[in-house]
């Protein structure tokens, strides 16, 4: 099956504001902070990129690939690709990645980063798909609740496409 770009379900300037909002909360909540800001890589990246330039603290920018597999309701194994360079170790970690799904990867990484010793650790998505969650959690920043449909562009892809597409757009079957 070949899918191609079906509809704007996002636009880039709907994004722009948004992540402009979750700048100011994040830069209010974690006033007088120094956190690590991690990007899922890769679907986070422009989202990331965006983001940290509207947080008005010292940010240390860090990146982590992991893939996730798990099954049924449990938070299943999280494998680490490349790894963060900084230690979190007594730090404040804010997570950000492209969507919340199932839930396994965000609850995965929270709990890896916990048990490596991190003093706090919070989740930021640009999206949350609700209706799919199979494991307990919600993001701490989110910035659109959308429908259980797939979605790519702004950073999120099918088979490795559509990433550097600048809205986020639902896919259809090629006729
Ligand atoms: P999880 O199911 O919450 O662990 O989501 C894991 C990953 O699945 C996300 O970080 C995305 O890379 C990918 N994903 C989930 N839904 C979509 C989608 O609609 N489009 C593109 N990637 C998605
Ligand atoms: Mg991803």
């Amino acid at each position: 099956m070949n899918y191609v770009i079906d509809k704007v379900l996002v636009a880039e300037e709907d994004i722009r504001r948004r992540v402009d909002e979750l700048g100011k909360e994040i830069t209010r909540d974690y006033a007088g902070m120094q956190p690590i800001a991690v990007c899922v890589l890769r679907g986070a990246i422009p989202f990331y990129a965006d983001l940290i330039r509207r947080i008005d603290l010292p940010v240390t920018v860090d990146t982590i690939t992991v893939s996730s597999y798990g099954s049924g309701t449990v938070s299943g194994k999280l494998k680490v690709i490349t790894d963060m360079r900084t230690s979190v170790e007594g730090r404040d970690v804010l997570v950000v990645d492209d969507i919340i799904d199932s839930g396994r990867t965000s609850v995965a990484l929270i709990e890896m980063l916990k048990e490596r010793g991190a003093k706090s650790v919070r989740t930021c998505a640009l999206l949350d798909k609700p209706s799919r969650r199979v494991v307990d959690i919600k993001g701490d920043y989110v910035g659109f609740a959308i429908p259980d449909e797939f979605v790519v562009g702004y950073g999120l892809d099918w088979n490795e496409k559509f990433r550097n597409l600048p809205h986020v757009y639902t896919l259809k079957e090629e006729k």
